[in-house]
């Protein structure tokens, strides 16, 4: 993607405009992974019930589906529904799942026009029927895009996902002293993924909550105080900013000018 190309979506002399004109393009994240949360403060903030958090952070989902897309990051992961969060009430578990289905019946074209694929990561088993056939018509019709892959964590825990790939390590025959992290984490919902280079978590909460737990070993961590329903392009393109201006050393240190010879 390249500047232009984000331009001509974003209102000339807008405070997103000013953002994108600074993100080094040479040095996207590859893999971005948001936990959306404050969407029950968002609406109690307004006196309203809980599901209309919900209801307004699926425009959040739209916005930042989009504005990944154009603006070239290879993955984007959003975190759902985790395994936790069947202990919500039965109304709100409920018009979590409709929510969802909503959003994939009327965004499959937006999804198809940014060739995006759609993959969801979780226990897809335990869904229900009707939440699982609209999920499998969103990967069928999107499987051949080359795009945005767009990771949907539902039905997720991280460390239920290490414990099936220890349970298919095992049930695979694959000898212990050949198990490494490699092979160990093809055997992950995101194999074949890149880990994801930047999490972001909306409304100040410092926490992982059992998310990608493999995956984010070294993630760089872009906390925001922004409810999620409030999560705009504008705030994606702040944290892409703030994860350019990280030094990375993936545990080592970083070379300094004079082992690198300069005089
Ligand atoms: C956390 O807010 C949010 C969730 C548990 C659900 C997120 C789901 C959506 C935005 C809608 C469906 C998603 C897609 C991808 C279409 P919270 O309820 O924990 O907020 P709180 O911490 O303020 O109570």
């Amino acid at each position: 993607m390249s500047l232009e190309q984000l331009l001509a979506w974003i209102p000339p002399g807008s405070p997103d405009e000013t953002l994108a004109r600074q993100v080094n393009f040479e040095q996207l994240p590859a893999h971005v992974a948001i936990i959306m949360d404050g969407n029950g403060r968002w609406a109690a903030q307004r006196h309203l019930p809980r599901v209309e958090g919900h209801r307004a952070g699926i425009e959040s989902v739209r916005d930042v589906v989009e504005s990944s897309a154009r603006l070239g990051i290879d993955v984007l992961t959003l975190y759902a529904f985790s395994i936790e969060n069947w202990k919500r009430p039965r109304a709100e578990v409920s018009m979590l799942m409709t929510l969802l289905k909503r959003y994939l019946r009327l965004e499959l074209s937006t999804l198809l026009k940014h060739n995006i694929r759609f993959h969801v990561i979780g226990r897809k088993d335990e869904l229900s029927p009707d939440v699982l056939n609209e999920l499998e018509i969103g990967i069928r019709q999107t499987e051949h895009n080359s795009g945005m892959l767009f990771n949907i964590a539902l039905n997720y825990g991280g460390r239920a996902e290490i414990v099936e790939a220890a349970r298919r390590a095992i049930a695979s025959g694959i000898p212990a002293d050949e198990l490494d992290e490699r092979r160990f984490g093809d055997l992950l919902y995101t194999a074949g993924q890149p880990d994801p280079d930047l999490l972001i978590r909306t409304s100040g909460e410092m926490r992982v909550s059992n998310f990608l737990l493999w995956q984010i070993a070294y993630s760089e961590i872009w906390v925001t105080e922004t409810l999620w329903p409030d999560f705009r392009r504008r705030h994606l393109l702040e944290a892409v900013l703030a994860y350019q201006k990280r030094d990375r050393r993936y545990g080592g240190i970083k070379p300094s000018p004079v082992a690198l010879g300069a005089k």
